[in-house]
Protein backbone atom coordinates (compact mmCIF):
# COMPACT_ATOMS: atom_id res chain seq x y z
CA UNK A 1 0.00 0.00 0.00
CA UNK A 2 1.28 3.44 -0.93
CA UNK A 3 -1.05 5.14 0.68
CA UNK A 4 0.27 5.18 4.65
CA UNK A 5 3.81 6.77 3.85
CA UNK A 6 2.76 9.18 1.44
CA UNK A 7 0.62 10.36 4.31
CA UNK A 8 3.44 10.23 6.60
CA UNK A 9 5.87 11.60 4.12
CA UNK A 10 2.97 14.84 3.98
CA UNK A 11 2.57 14.96 7.59
CA UNK A 12 6.41 15.28 8.25
CA UNK A 13 5.94 18.13 5.89
CA UNK A 14 3.48 19.66 6.86
CA UNK A 15 3.97 19.61 10.38
CA UNK A 16 5.37 22.30 12.44
CA UNK A 17 9.66 21.32 13.69
CA UNK A 18 8.98 20.76 17.28
CA UNK A 19 12.08 21.56 18.21
CA UNK A 20 13.43 24.62 16.38
CA UNK A 21 16.94 24.40 16.18
CA UNK A 22 15.81 20.79 14.94
CA UNK A 23 18.70 18.12 14.80
CA UNK A 24 19.16 15.71 12.36
CA UNK A 25 20.22 12.10 12.51
CA UNK A 26 23.29 13.07 11.12
CA UNK A 27 23.86 15.49 13.66
CA UNK A 28 22.90 18.40 11.71
CA UNK A 29 21.18 20.88 13.48
CA UNK A 30 18.52 23.28 11.36
CA UNK A 31 18.98 26.63 12.77
CA UNK A 32 15.99 28.26 11.06
CA UNK A 33 12.92 26.30 10.39
CA UNK A 34 11.80 28.34 6.78
CA UNK A 35 9.09 29.69 8.38
CA UNK A 36 9.51 31.71 11.72
CA UNK A 37 11.68 33.63 13.92
CA UNK A 38 11.40 30.54 16.31
CA UNK A 39 15.16 29.56 17.98
CA UNK A 40 15.87 33.35 17.69
CA UNK A 41 15.72 36.28 19.61
CA UNK A 42 16.75 40.02 18.82
CA UNK A 43 19.57 42.40 20.21
CA UNK A 44 19.25 45.90 18.96
CA UNK A 45 15.77 45.92 17.80
CA UNK A 46 16.29 46.23 13.82
CA UNK A 47 13.23 44.77 11.73
CA UNK A 48 13.68 40.96 10.59
CA UNK A 49 10.92 38.58 9.40
CA UNK A 50 10.58 35.50 7.35
CA UNK A 51 9.54 35.94 3.96
CA UNK A 52 8.77 32.69 1.05
CA UNK A 53 11.27 30.51 3.23
CA UNK A 54 14.06 33.05 3.84
CA UNK A 55 14.86 34.95 6.80
CA UNK A 56 14.92 38.84 5.85
CA UNK A 57 16.66 42.16 7.48
CA UNK A 58 15.43 45.28 6.25
CA UNK A 59 16.86 48.72 7.10
CA UNK A 60 15.04 51.26 8.48
CA UNK A 61 16.10 54.83 9.84
CA UNK A 62 17.39 55.32 13.54
CA UNK A 63 18.37 51.52 14.14
CA UNK A 64 21.68 50.85 15.78
CA UNK A 65 23.45 47.95 14.49
CA UNK A 66 20.90 45.04 15.04
CA UNK A 67 21.48 40.89 15.71
CA UNK A 68 19.01 38.47 15.25
CA UNK A 69 21.07 35.92 17.56
CA UNK A 70 20.17 31.87 18.50
CA UNK A 71 18.83 31.35 21.72
CA UNK A 72 21.52 28.78 22.15
CA UNK A 73 24.80 28.77 22.35
CA UNK A 74 27.39 27.31 20.01
CA UNK A 75 31.08 26.45 20.68
CA UNK A 76 33.09 24.03 18.04
CA UNK A 77 30.97 23.71 14.74
CA UNK A 78 30.67 24.04 11.15
CA UNK A 79 27.74 26.31 9.72
CA UNK A 80 26.14 26.79 6.33
CA UNK A 81 24.20 29.36 5.21
CA UNK A 82 23.32 31.09 2.23
CA UNK A 83 22.63 34.52 2.00
CA UNK A 84 22.09 37.67 -0.52
CA UNK A 85 22.60 41.25 0.34
CA UNK A 86 21.60 44.44 -1.44
CA UNK A 87 24.81 46.56 -2.70
CA UNK A 88 24.36 49.63 -0.35
CA UNK A 89 24.55 47.96 3.34
CA UNK A 90 27.11 45.70 4.73
CA UNK A 91 25.99 42.66 7.48
CA UNK A 92 27.81 39.78 8.77
CA UNK A 93 27.20 36.51 10.41
CA UNK A 94 28.31 36.34 14.01
CA UNK A 95 29.82 33.39 15.70
CA UNK A 96 30.68 32.50 19.63
CA UNK A 97 29.14 36.50 20.16
CA UNK A 98 27.58 38.01 23.01
CA UNK A 99 26.88 41.32 24.85
CA UNK A 100 29.36 42.95 26.43
CA UNK A 101 29.00 42.43 29.83
CA UNK A 102 30.62 45.98 30.91
CA UNK A 103 31.91 49.03 29.47
CA UNK A 104 34.72 47.81 27.15
CA UNK A 105 37.54 49.94 25.75
CA UNK A 106 39.63 48.66 22.96
CA UNK A 107 41.65 49.28 20.00
CA UNK A 108 39.87 48.99 16.53
CA UNK A 109 41.45 48.05 13.31
CA UNK A 110 38.76 49.07 10.14
CA UNK A 111 41.15 46.92 8.01
CA UNK A 112 43.16 50.12 6.41
CA UNK A 113 47.21 50.74 6.08
CA UNK A 114 48.89 54.39 6.73
CA UNK A 115 50.54 55.71 4.30
CA UNK A 116 53.63 54.47 6.47
CA UNK A 117 52.48 50.88 6.49
CA UNK A 118 50.97 50.77 10.02
CA UNK A 119 47.91 49.50 10.77
CA UNK A 120 45.36 52.38 11.42
CA UNK A 121 44.22 51.86 14.68
CA UNK A 122 41.51 53.68 16.36
CA UNK A 123 40.77 53.36 20.42
CA UNK A 124 36.90 53.26 21.31
CA UNK A 125 34.67 52.14 23.96
CA UNK A 126 31.88 49.95 23.65
CA UNK A 127 28.58 50.25 26.11
CA UNK A 128 27.55 47.76 28.53
CA UNK A 129 24.97 45.66 26.95
CA UNK A 130 26.58 45.86 23.09
CA UNK A 131 26.19 42.95 21.14
CA UNK A 132 29.77 42.19 19.70
CA UNK A 133 32.19 38.96 19.18
CA UNK A 134 33.37 37.22 15.80
CA UNK A 135 31.89 38.57 12.70
CA UNK A 136 32.15 36.66 9.27
CA UNK A 137 32.21 39.79 7.14
CA UNK A 138 29.32 40.27 4.17
CA UNK A 139 30.27 43.11 1.95
CA UNK A 140 29.09 43.99 -1.18
CA UNK A 141 30.76 46.90 -1.78
CA UNK A 142 33.81 47.53 -4.56
CA UNK A 143 36.05 46.14 -1.69
CA UNK A 144 34.40 43.21 -0.97
CA UNK A 145 35.76 41.69 1.81
CA UNK A 146 33.25 39.21 2.36
CA UNK A 147 34.59 36.18 4.38
CA UNK A 148 37.34 38.09 6.25
CA UNK A 149 37.40 38.03 9.76
CA UNK A 150 35.94 40.68 11.97
CA UNK A 151 35.83 41.67 16.04
CA UNK A 152 32.64 43.31 15.87
CA UNK A 153 32.16 46.03 18.85
CA UNK A 154 35.79 44.80 19.45
CA UNK A 155 39.21 44.89 17.90
CA UNK A 156 37.78 45.10 14.35
CA UNK A 157 39.78 43.31 11.80
CA UNK A 158 41.69 40.03 12.65
CA UNK A 159 43.95 39.58 10.13
CA UNK A 160 44.11 42.28 6.91
CA UNK A 161 40.63 41.53 4.64
CA UNK A 162 41.34 40.40 1.43
CA UNK A 163 39.16 41.08 -1.75
CA UNK A 164 36.78 38.38 -2.75
CA UNK A 165 35.07 40.08 -5.58
CA UNK A 166 36.08 36.73 -7.80
CA UNK A 167 34.38 34.80 -6.11
CA UNK A 168 31.38 36.89 -4.66
CA UNK A 169 28.13 36.98 -6.70
CA UNK A 170 26.69 40.17 -6.51
CA UNK A 171 23.23 40.62 -6.18
CA UNK A 172 22.64 36.47 -5.63
CA UNK A 173 23.05 34.38 -3.56
CA UNK A 174 26.31 33.22 -2.06
CA UNK A 175 27.24 30.21 0.31
CA UNK A 176 29.61 30.76 3.44
CA UNK A 177 30.86 27.76 5.23
CA UNK A 178 32.35 28.62 8.62
CA UNK A 179 34.77 26.28 10.78
CA UNK A 180 35.37 26.98 14.44
CA UNK A 181 37.43 24.12 15.71
CA UNK A 182 39.24 24.59 18.77
CA UNK A 183 41.14 28.38 18.52
CA UNK A 184 41.00 27.70 14.63
CA UNK A 185 38.40 29.94 12.52
CA UNK A 186 37.67 29.04 9.06
CA UNK A 187 35.55 30.28 6.21
CA UNK A 188 34.52 29.62 2.71
CA UNK A 189 33.23 32.17 0.51
CA UNK A 190 31.04 30.27 -2.37
CA UNK A 191 33.30 26.82 -1.65
CA UNK A 192 36.85 29.09 -1.97
CA UNK A 193 38.42 29.28 1.14
CA UNK A 194 39.14 32.72 2.55
CA UNK A 195 40.13 33.15 5.91
CA UNK A 196 42.03 30.73 8.44
CA UNK A 197 43.28 32.31 11.31
CA UNK A 198 43.82 30.86 15.06
CA UNK A 199 42.42 33.10 17.69
CA UNK A 200 40.76 32.04 21.10
CA UNK A 201 39.26 35.30 22.24
CA UNK A 202 35.53 33.40 23.07
CA UNK A 203 35.41 29.41 23.22
CA UNK A 204 31.48 29.89 22.89
CA UNK A 205 28.38 32.00 22.03
CA UNK A 206 25.50 32.76 19.99
CA UNK A 207 25.38 32.73 16.07
CA UNK A 208 23.78 35.58 14.66
CA UNK A 209 22.50 37.59 11.83
CA UNK A 210 23.64 41.33 11.51
CA UNK A 211 21.61 43.71 10.13
CA UNK A 212 23.57 46.56 9.58
CA UNK A 213 22.68 50.01 11.12
CA UNK A 214 22.12 52.83 8.33
CA UNK A 215 21.22 56.17 10.78
CA UNK A 216 19.62 58.28 8.41
CA UNK A 217 21.25 57.68 4.95
CA UNK A 218 17.77 57.87 2.65
CA UNK A 219 19.59 55.56 0.21
CA UNK A 220 19.98 52.67 2.56
CA UNK A 221 16.97 52.54 3.80
CA UNK A 222 14.83 49.85 2.63
CA UNK A 223 18.07 48.13 1.36
CA UNK A 224 17.65 44.13 3.11
CA UNK A 225 19.49 41.25 3.20
CA UNK A 226 18.44 37.39 3.34
CA UNK A 227 19.75 34.37 5.09
CA UNK A 228 18.44 30.71 4.24
CA UNK A 229 19.16 27.21 5.01
CA UNK A 230 20.96 27.84 7.88
CA UNK A 231 22.70 24.65 8.98
CA UNK A 232 24.27 23.59 12.00
CA UNK A 233 27.07 20.49 12.39
CA UNK A 234 28.57 20.15 15.65
CA UNK A 235 32.16 19.49 16.60
CA UNK A 236 34.04 17.89 18.92
CA UNK A 237 37.36 20.28 19.26
CA UNK A 238 40.55 18.34 18.16
CA UNK A 239 43.13 19.93 21.04
CA UNK A 240 45.84 21.97 19.59
CA UNK A 241 43.95 22.06 16.10
CA UNK A 242 46.02 24.90 15.10
CA UNK A 243 48.97 23.26 15.98
CA UNK A 244 47.52 20.54 12.89
CA UNK A 245 48.02 22.78 10.35
CA UNK A 246 52.03 22.72 10.52
CA UNK A 247 51.75 19.19 9.16
CA UNK A 248 48.93 19.81 6.52
CA UNK A 249 48.19 17.15 4.27
CA UNK A 250 49.61 18.09 0.55
CA UNK A 251 46.24 18.17 -0.40
CA UNK A 252 45.37 20.77 1.87
CA UNK A 253 48.05 22.50 1.38
CA UNK A 254 47.49 23.02 -2.03
CA UNK A 255 43.79 23.93 -1.81
CA UNK A 256 44.66 26.70 0.35
CA UNK A 257 47.38 27.54 -2.11
CA UNK A 258 45.33 28.00 -4.68
CA UNK A 259 43.04 30.19 -3.29
CA UNK A 260 45.67 32.32 -1.96
CA UNK A 261 47.30 32.82 -5.08
CA UNK A 262 44.26 33.65 -6.78
CA UNK A 263 43.53 36.78 -4.06
CA UNK A 264 46.30 37.89 -3.92
CA UNK A 265 49.25 36.99 -6.75
CA UNK A 266 47.24 36.16 -9.87
CA UNK A 267 46.72 40.30 -9.77
CA UNK A 268 50.37 40.67 -11.09
CA UNK A 269 51.74 37.46 -11.47
CA UNK A 270 48.55 36.85 -13.66
CA UNK A 271 46.53 33.81 -13.40
CA UNK A 272 48.73 31.22 -15.16
CA UNK A 273 51.97 32.83 -13.72
CA UNK A 274 53.48 34.40 -16.93
CA UNK A 275 53.38 37.93 -15.38
CA UNK A 276 53.71 40.82 -17.71
CA UNK A 277 56.75 41.56 -19.14
CA UNK A 278 59.03 43.84 -18.00
CA UNK A 279 56.63 44.57 -15.01
CA UNK A 280 55.86 41.39 -13.15
CA UNK A 281 58.20 38.69 -13.20
CA UNK A 282 56.40 35.10 -14.36
CA UNK A 283 56.63 32.52 -11.89
CA UNK A 284 56.63 29.29 -14.43
CA UNK A 285 60.05 27.93 -15.18
CA UNK A 286 61.91 30.48 -12.74
CA UNK A 287 64.91 29.70 -10.91
CA UNK A 288 63.44 31.98 -8.17
CA UNK A 289 60.62 29.34 -8.02
CA UNK A 290 62.54 26.05 -8.26
CA UNK A 291 65.61 27.21 -6.52
CA UNK A 292 66.15 26.73 -2.54
CA UNK A 293 62.92 27.05 -0.55
CA UNK A 294 64.17 29.62 2.11
CA UNK A 295 65.31 32.34 -0.36
CA UNK A 296 61.73 31.59 -1.60
CA UNK A 297 59.93 31.47 1.56
CA UNK A 298 61.84 34.73 2.83
CA UNK A 299 61.00 36.55 0.21
CA UNK A 300 57.43 36.32 -0.51
CA UNK A 301 57.42 36.91 3.30
CA UNK A 302 59.04 39.59 3.87
CA UNK A 303 58.81 41.60 0.11
CA UNK A 304 60.80 42.39 -2.43
CA UNK A 305 62.74 45.33 -3.72
CA UNK A 306 64.99 46.17 -5.93
CA UNK A 307 66.03 44.68 -9.85
CA UNK A 308 66.05 41.06 -10.54
CA UNK A 309 66.43 38.82 -12.93
CA UNK A 310 63.89 36.26 -14.06
CA UNK A 311 64.17 33.56 -16.98
CA UNK A 312 67.39 35.86 -18.70
CA UNK A 313 65.14 39.08 -18.58
CA UNK A 314 65.94 41.54 -16.12
CA UNK A 315 63.30 43.12 -14.05
CA UNK A 316 63.44 47.12 -12.91
CA UNK A 317 62.78 46.88 -9.02
CA UNK A 318 58.91 47.64 -8.76
CA UNK A 319 58.49 46.29 -5.21
CA UNK A 320 56.71 43.46 -4.07
CA UNK A 321 54.35 43.04 -0.71
CA UNK A 322 55.82 41.12 2.40
CA UNK A 323 52.56 38.65 2.67
CA UNK A 324 53.59 37.41 6.33
CA UNK A 325 55.22 41.25 7.26
CA UNK A 326 53.65 42.96 10.35
CA UNK A 327 51.46 45.67 9.19
CA UNK A 328 51.08 44.12 5.84
CA UNK A 329 48.81 40.85 5.07
CA UNK A 330 50.05 39.37 7.72
CA UNK A 331 49.46 35.81 6.15
CA UNK A 332 50.52 32.91 8.84
CA UNK A 333 53.03 30.56 7.93
CA UNK A 334 50.85 27.88 6.54
CA UNK A 335 49.45 30.27 4.06
CA UNK A 336 52.61 31.41 2.84
CA UNK A 337 53.72 27.43 2.85
CA UNK A 338 50.59 26.83 1.26
CA UNK A 339 50.82 29.22 -1.88
CA UNK A 340 54.29 28.54 -2.50
CA UNK A 341 53.69 25.01 -2.71
CA UNK A 342 51.12 25.53 -5.21
CA UNK A 343 53.22 27.81 -6.96
CA UNK A 344 56.12 25.25 -7.28
CA UNK A 345 53.89 22.39 -8.32
CA UNK A 346 51.50 24.60 -11.06
CA UNK A 347 51.76 25.32 -14.69
CA UNK A 348 54.51 22.86 -14.79
CA UNK A 349 56.45 23.33 -12.06
CA UNK A 350 58.01 20.63 -10.30
CA UNK A 351 59.71 21.68 -7.07
CA UNK A 352 59.11 20.31 -3.50
CA UNK A 353 56.46 21.18 -1.31
CA UNK A 354 57.16 24.03 1.42
CA UNK A 355 56.56 23.21 4.81
CA UNK A 356 54.96 25.44 7.06
CA UNK A 357 58.30 24.53 9.84
CA UNK A 358 60.51 26.10 7.08
CA UNK A 359 58.83 29.67 7.25
CA UNK A 360 58.72 29.32 10.83
CA UNK A 361 62.43 28.80 10.59
CA UNK A 362 62.88 31.82 8.49
CA UNK A 363 60.46 34.21 10.73
CA UNK A 364 62.61 33.09 14.09
CA UNK A 365 65.75 33.65 11.72
CA UNK A 366 64.93 37.51 10.51
CA UNK A 367 62.63 39.19 13.12
CA UNK A 368 60.51 42.04 11.79
CA UNK A 369 61.45 43.66 9.08
CA UNK A 370 61.43 45.20 5.86
CA UNK A 371 61.45 43.87 2.11
CA UNK A 372 64.48 42.49 0.92
CA UNK A 373 66.68 43.16 -2.00
CA UNK A 374 68.38 40.19 -4.20
CA UNK A 375 71.72 41.51 -2.53
CA UNK A 376 70.39 40.98 0.67
CA UNK A 377 69.06 37.48 -0.26
CA UNK A 378 72.43 36.16 -1.81
CA UNK A 379 74.03 37.32 1.41
CA UNK A 380 71.79 35.64 3.70
CA UNK A 381 70.71 33.02 1.83
CA UNK A 382 74.33 32.18 -0.46
CA UNK A 383 74.12 29.93 -3.49
CA UNK A 384 75.99 26.84 -3.85
CA UNK A 385 78.57 28.50 -6.30
CA UNK A 386 78.64 25.73 -7.77
CA UNK A 387 74.84 25.90 -9.14
CA UNK A 388 74.22 25.90 -13.18
CA UNK A 389 71.17 27.84 -12.90
CA UNK A 390 72.26 30.51 -16.24
CA UNK A 391 69.34 33.33 -14.33
CA UNK A 392 71.56 33.02 -10.91
CA UNK A 393 75.07 33.59 -12.88
CA UNK A 394 73.14 35.90 -15.25
CA UNK A 395 71.74 37.55 -11.67
CA UNK A 396 75.35 37.51 -10.09
CA UNK A 397 76.74 39.77 -13.06
CA UNK A 398 73.94 41.67 -13.32
CA UNK A 399 72.56 42.45 -10.39
CA UNK A 400 74.91 42.36 -7.79
CA UNK A 401 77.90 43.40 -9.41
CA UNK A 402 75.92 46.97 -10.45
C1 LIG B 1 51.76 44.05 -6.45
C2 LIG B 1 52.23 43.08 -7.39
C3 LIG B 1 52.68 41.74 -6.85
C4 LIG B 1 51.97 40.85 -6.08
C5 LIG B 1 50.57 41.03 -5.52
C6 LIG B 1 52.82 39.71 -5.92
N1 LIG B 1 54.01 39.90 -6.54
FE1 LIG B 1 55.56 38.61 -6.66
N2 LIG B 1 56.67 40.00 -7.59
C7 LIG B 1 56.25 41.24 -7.97
C8 LIG B 1 57.36 42.00 -8.51
C9 LIG B 1 57.29 43.41 -9.02
C10 LIG B 1 58.48 41.17 -8.41
C11 LIG B 1 59.90 41.55 -8.75
C12 LIG B 1 60.42 42.33 -7.56
C13 LIG B 1 61.74 42.97 -7.78
O1 LIG B 1 62.09 43.21 -8.92
O2 LIG B 1 62.41 43.24 -6.77
C14 LIG B 1 58.01 39.91 -7.85
C15 LIG B 1 58.83 38.80 -7.65
C16 LIG B 1 58.36 37.57 -7.23
C17 LIG B 1 59.16 36.36 -7.19
C18 LIG B 1 60.61 36.22 -7.62
C19 LIG B 1 60.76 36.35 -9.10
C20 LIG B 1 60.11 35.24 -9.90
O3 LIG B 1 59.40 35.59 -10.86
O4 LIG B 1 60.28 34.06 -9.59
C21 LIG B 1 58.35 35.38 -6.70
C22 LIG B 1 58.71 33.93 -6.48
C23 LIG B 1 57.07 35.98 -6.41
N3 LIG B 1 57.10 37.30 -6.76
C24 LIG B 1 56.00 35.30 -5.87
C25 LIG B 1 54.80 35.93 -5.51
C26 LIG B 1 53.73 35.25 -4.81
C27 LIG B 1 53.74 33.79 -4.40
C28 LIG B 1 52.75 36.17 -4.60
C29 LIG B 1 51.45 36.01 -3.83
C30 LIG B 1 51.60 35.55 -2.48
C31 LIG B 1 53.21 37.41 -5.20
N4 LIG B 1 54.44 37.22 -5.72
C32 LIG B 1 52.45 38.57 -5.21
C33 LIG B 1 54.96 41.72 -7.85
C34 LIG B 1 53.96 41.14 -7.13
Amino acid sequence: MKLPSLLLGLALIISPVPNLAAAMSDGTVVLFDGRTLGGWQNFGGGKFYVEDGVIVGESLPGYPNSFLATDKQYDNFELEVDFMIDPLINSGIQIRSGVHAETTATTRWGGRFKPDGSKDLRKVSWEKGRFWGYQVEIDPSEKCWTGSLYEEAGRGFLHAPASTAKVYRSGEWNRFRIVANGSRIQTWLNGVPVTDLQDDLTPTGYIALQLHGVAHFKEKIGQKVRWKNILLKKLTASAGDYSGRKDASQAELLELGSARYALACALCHQPGGLGVPSVYPPLVGSDWVDGPAERLAAKVTYGLTGPIVVNGSKYPGVPMPGFGAEGSYQWSSSEIAAVLTYVRQSWGNKAGTVEPALVERIREKLGPRGPLTVIELERIFPLNRESNSSDLSMLRKTVIAD
